[in-house]
């Protein structure tokens, strides 16, 4: 079955708290099978926030991490509309944990089908963030690599620290960014910028990362929470609806030429129009 975890995603012989099935259906994933992957996911009303929890390991990032990530993204309450990612400890994330190269599932052979499908399930931990039912916040400091630089790229917004790090690795390890990353990368500061940010695999320290585009907001270390929590107001006191749709609108502009953009925009606007007469 399409749902049916992939290759590799969980140790054999593994009694601990399952991902299995989690937020198919809607059913959501224990606190303590988040807890063994590495998470935690707190939800207050329309606001979820999800916290990379492996400080010891600077949130590297494992398989079940990736299932955990995508199983909270299936099954987020319909009242959240803001969900808030940050790591616990030093780091946002490392990026892929790197024993997991060396484990036994991983899937390099030469069945390309299979590693398709093993990738595209690792992806689903970070498409759902463009959901536009949600915005999504990363809440970035230190060190955010490789598949962490990713997770906070697939994120409407970047709030940074100054001591943030951003650096796409995975070329320096002979591998393509491949969670969901290429686009937005390219999207935030253009194509010639992520070649050599990519082709480099160079660190990008906050300053430059917000002059780049790769931030909208770069606050001191000891006020990110703050200025989290002040976006998060922000955006929660705009109309629901209107955000949701007006988040469509804006994610498929790129893509669209003017004139489907108008169209969009009529056929958005129209369902504002019938949702506010309705309310009346
Ligand atoms: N995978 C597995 N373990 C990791 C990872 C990782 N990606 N990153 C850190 N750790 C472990 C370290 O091995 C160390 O373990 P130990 O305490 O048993 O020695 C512990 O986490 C703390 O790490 P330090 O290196 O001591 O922490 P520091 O703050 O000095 O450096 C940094 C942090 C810069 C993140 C460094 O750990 C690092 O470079 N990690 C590897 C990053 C990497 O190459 N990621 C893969 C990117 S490609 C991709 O994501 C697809």
């Amino acid at each position: 079955p399409a749902n049916a975890p992939g290759p590799g995603l969980r140790e054999p012989g593994s009694d601990e708290p399952s991902l299995d099935g989690a937020g198919l259906g809607g059913t959501p994933p224990s606190g303590a099978a988040l807890a063994e992957a590495g998470l935690r996911l707190e939800v207050d009303g329309a606001v979820a926030t999800v916290t990379l929890n492996r400080p010891e390991r600077r949130n590297a990032m494992t398989f079940a991490m990736w299932r955990g990530l995508a199983a909270i993204g299936r099954s987020l309450p319909d009242a959240v509309r803001v969900v808030v990612l940050k790591g616990a400890g030093p780091s946002f994330s490392a990026g892929i944990d790197l024993t997991q190269f060396s484990e036994n599932g991983f899937p390099i052979g030469a069945d390309a089908e299979a590693t398709d499908r093993f990738i595209a399930e690792l992806q689903d931990a970070y498409t759902w963030l463009r959901r536009p039912e949600i915005v999504t916040i990363a809440a970035v400091h230190g060190h955010a690599i490789g598949g962490g630089f990713q997770l906070a790229l697939a994120c409407d917004l970047r709030v940074i620290a100054d001591d943030t790090a951003f650096c796409m690795k995975e070329p320096a390890l002979g591998l393509v960014p491949d969670l969901t990353g290429t686009k937005p990368l390219v999207e935030a500061v253009g194509l010639p910028r992520a070649l050599e940010l990519c082709l480099t695999a160079r660190t990008v320290h906050a300053e430059e990362a917000a002059r780049l585009g790769l931030a909208e907001t770069l606050v001191p270390r000891g006020a990110l929470d703050g200025a989290v929590a002040d976006l998060v107001a922000a955006l929660l006191a705009v109309d629901a609806g209107a955000a949701v749709a007006t988040k469509r609108l804006l994610r498929q502009a790129p893509a669209n030429t003017l004139e489907q953009q108008c169209a969009a925009e009529r056929r958005e606007q129209i369902g504002r129009f019938r949702a506010l007469f309705a309310a009346r």
